[in-house]
């Protein structure tokens, strides 16, 4: 089939090359000139394992192309995907401008029958308004093509978006057309094989059903956050909670880890739009707001932490910093802790020495050069000189830790792990202090 996709970020970028590993022909349309020309050089913008390979293959066999020309791209596909940034606005409800931007390129130059496909994540109501706003410039034309919009919410993980892709857990569907619902199905007949996934709803379902999905896990995770807080206080250990309630299989082990609080380009963002929409039609949403409350004062656990171990004397502090990113896998530091934490220890006059696999010239790009932030290449590296450890990502390279040597790099022997991942006896008997997440009396040792 013949498909064009609008917007060539994380989701529209994953979204056409699995499609055009699958067979499909595929045309990805951005605004971004010299990201068109570096993906046609098989430079990719983002950092995902397995999607430069999938790229430049199907790019050379002449599956995916990229262009700026968006005549090109209507005229190409009679699926038309709309996949670009929805980012929250001032009062942190999505912005849909880009989104109905790309609805009136699509009626500009319509040419016949087309199917128009919200990818990327919009609140309720919005395939109404890229309904009306493709109506507008049709009547404007004076023309009377026929359309349908649907609405196809993405599910993808970062560092694992080509696998969860290729074979989704469930592709939703929102359409009431019947010519729409067929032409979909064929698109992802191949991704399904096996095992029929396609869910198909009503268009507003759709649309929930993503809010849904991420405000759920990052409750999920909150609450965890909580009992881990509670935990601590009343001296238990969580770990031992997490498996205790997570072999309960109505719970699961899923998405119940502690830590320094959820980040990324998700779930913060989601969780604060759905409650914008809430209150947008007049209904508060006790729970989600308590979500996100919970959130934010997860990140600042680890900086109060270090701020009362040091007795409120942060200034002239060297800390080693492993992991930056908001998870492992990506180099994405989009809401992530480590920023929070960063931020706080540089404004008590810390100077911060971090290294992670992946995210250190994101960071670089964030933060520019300044005196209290050097990145260094290993993890090793990191330690030398500083006086504690901070651990804020999980990344598999920070599991197995040599912690004789942290215990002579460091200035004083003391692990913060916002990701709990070691054992606090093995730790301590090393001699060294570890403060982890709701760890009971490992945060006295
Ligand atoms: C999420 C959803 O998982 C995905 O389905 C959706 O399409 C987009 O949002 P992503 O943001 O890539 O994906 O990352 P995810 O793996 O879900 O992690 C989000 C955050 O939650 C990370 O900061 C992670 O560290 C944190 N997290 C996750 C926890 O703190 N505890 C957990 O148990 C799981």
């Amino acid at each position: 089939m013949k498909v064009t996709v609008f917007g060539i970020g994380y989701v529209g970028l994953v979204q056409a090359a699995v499609m055009a590993d699958f067979g499909h022909e595929v045309m990805c349309v951005d605004v971004d000139q010299a990201k068109v020309d570096n993906l046609k050089k098989g430079i990719i913008p983002i950092f995902e394992p397995g999607l430069t390979p999938l790229v430049e293959t199907n790019y050379k066999e002449g599956r995916l192309h990229f262009t700026t020309d968006a005549k090109q791209g209507v005229e190409f596909g009679e699926l038309q995907f709309i996949a670009v940034g929805t980012p929250p606005d001032e009062d942190g409800s999505a912005d849909l401008k880009y989104v109905l931007a790309v609805a009136r390129t699509i009626a500009q130059y319509q040419n016949g029958y087309k199917v128009v496909i919200d990818k990327s994540t919009v609140p309720v109501g919005t395939a109404d308004k890229v309904d009306a706003a493709i109506a507008e410039v049709l009547k404007e034309r004076d023309v009377d093509y026929d359309y349908s919009v649907v609405s196809n919410p993405e599910f993808l993980k970062e560092g694992a978006a080509v696998s969860d892709c290729m074979s989704p857990d469930r592709i939703v569907i929102g359409t009431d057309d019947e010519q729409a619902r067929q032409l979909i199905r064929e698109l992802y007949a191949p991704f399904t094989r096996n095992h029929d996934r396609m869910i198909f709803m009503d268009v507003k379902s759709a649309e929930l059903t993503k809010y849904a999905a991420n405000c759920m896990l990052a409750t999920k995770i909150s609450f965890m956050n909580e009992m881990s807080n509670l935990a601590e206080r009343l001296g238990a250990d969580i770990e031992k909670v997490r498996q205790g309630i997570g072999s309960d299989a109505r719970i699961g082990y899923h998405f119940i880890y502690p830590g320094c609080g959820y980040g990324g380009s998700c779930f913060p963002k989601d969780v604060q739009a759905l409650v914008r929409t809430a209150d947008s039609i007049g209904y508060e949403s006790t729970l989600l707001k308590a979500v996100e409350t919970v959130n934010y004062g997860q990140k600042e656990v680890l900086f109060k932490r270090l701020n009362d171990f040091y007795k409120a004397d942060l200034a002239g502090k060297t800390v080693a910093i492993w992991g930056l990113s908001f998870k492992p896998n990506t180099d994405d530091m989009r809401e992530a802790s480590s920023r929070v934490l960063m931020e706080s220890l540089w404004q008590a006059g810390a100077k911060v020495r971090a290294f992670d696999p992946e995210a250190m010239e994101e960071v670089q790009r964030i933060y520019g050069t300044r005196d209290d932030l050097e990145l260094v290449g290993t993890k090793d590296a990191a330690l030398k000189g500083a006086d504690c450890l901070v651990i804020c990502t999980e990344w598999k390279v920070f599991r197995a830790a040599n912690f004789d040597d942290i215990k002579e790099q460091l200035t004083d022997p003391v692990i913060f792990d916002g990701r709990n991942l070691y054992d606090p006896e093995q730790v301590k008997r090393y001699g060294l202090a570890y403060y982890a997440m709701g760890r009971g009396d490992s945060i006295s040792s």
